[in-house]
């Protein structure tokens, strides 16, 4: 069968302060509707099963935005490297002959993206290799991982080499070779991605697994992405290029690319905020009454009893200020 492996598990750094260590982005509303976590599962109805791949601390909420689907949740959150072999290996043993289709939660998709990954799926299942997604990139965004594409067999390209989130200049490079972003999805076998984890440093999970003893294969790993664990060292891989539209909400300027903007370039999420001469800049509140005044090009963010501001083409910096946050406690 074909099995959704959706991946719920992610805090979401970048969008705080609405999202926060308890109330990651995937169970946020961008639309005012569905959550990115319910969308996300609702979008993989063609897959035979949807299971939801998750940290201990968000186990009890993933029913509310998952009804339907079987919840993995792994012994300790390591990132998706951990997440995705812990997963991969009890779907390997719970279904019969299954190809995995990996999809993150946090990603804005348009129309064409079931017969994409339909098609992602049967030349995983047909070349028993690593299957990732290529976008055409329209900017040399470093949150992103690129892959340069090798020979071409018509519905894919073999994977001739990956690279995970580049500093700017690199980036701008790949952009001018013609590399794909990768979108961050992936099909695949269990066989092919465990054989391609048993030659990783997450081999000492794969072998903790196959005696059955997860908590000592995660203690014996370190916290690290599919992308730099896997992806980046694996020989046998595939790029299948999708044209769907398509977009992580990674931080806060990832809205103008999803909301529509005013005439004065302004992009709000919430409330209609007071805007007198202020131009380009995303306001995002959950009630707050919030006023710009000569202002333009900033992100404005107030949730709860936060307040972020920030220069909108800075918006990934945002991090700085939550690992401080953090260190204070
Ligand atoms: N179960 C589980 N456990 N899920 C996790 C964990 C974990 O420890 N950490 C993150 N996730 C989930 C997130 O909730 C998200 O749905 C997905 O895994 C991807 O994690 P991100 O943290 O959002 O990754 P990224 O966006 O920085 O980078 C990845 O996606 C990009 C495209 O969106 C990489 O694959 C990049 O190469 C890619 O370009
Ligand atoms: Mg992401």
């Amino acid at each position: 069968p074909l099995v959704a492996l959706v991946l719920a598990g992610g805090t979401g750094t970048r969008l705080y302060p609405a999202s926060r260590s308890d109330r990651p982005k995937q169970f946020l509303s961008f639309d005012g509707e569905q959550s990115l976590l319910e969308a996300t599962v609702s979008r993989a109805d063609f897959a035979d099963h949807v299971v939801v791949s998750t940290r201990p601390e968000f186990a009890d909420e993933i029913p509310d935005h998952a009804p339907d689907a079987d919840v993995l949740v792994e012994p300790v959150a390591k990132d998706t490297g951990p997440a995705l072999t812990y997963a991969t290996h009890r779907i390997a043993a719970e279904y019969d002959d299954p190809v995995i289709l990996v999809l993150p939660s946090d990603h804005h998709v348009g129309d064409g993206f079931a017969e994409a990954m339909q098609r992602g799926a049967r030349v995983a299942a047909e070349t028993n290799s690593l299957v990732a997604f290529g976008v055409e990139p329209s900017r040399p965004d470093t949150g992103y991982g690129y892959i340069e594409p090798g020979t071409d067999h018509g519905e894919y390209h073999e994977l001739a080499a990956f690279h995970e989130k580049p500093d700017a200049e690199t980036a701008t490079e790949y952009v001018e070779s013609g590399y794909f972003w990768n979108a961050g999805m992936f099909a695949w076998t269990p066989d092919a991605l465990l054989s391609a984890a048993r030659d990783s440093p997450l081999e000492p999970l794969v072998d903790a697994l196959d005696a059955g003893d997860p908590t000592t294969g995660f203690d014996a790993v370190t916290e690290t992405s599919i992308d730099y664990a896997v992806m980046e060292r694996v020989e046998n891989a595939a790029v299948v290029p999708v044209s769907f539209a398509w977009d992580d909400l990674g931080a806060w300027d990832a809205l103008t690319r999803i909301l529509p903007a005013d005439e004065a370039g302004n992009v709000v999420l919430g409330d209609d905020p007071i805007v007198v001469d202020a131009a380009d800049n995303v306001v995002a509140t959950d009630g707050a009454n919030v006023s710009l005044v000569g202002v333009s090009d900033l992100a404005v963010v107030a949730w709860d009893d936060r307040v972020l501001v920030i220069p909108k083409d800075e918006a990934q910096r945002v991090r700085e200020a939550v690992s401080r946050l953090k260190a204070r406690g």
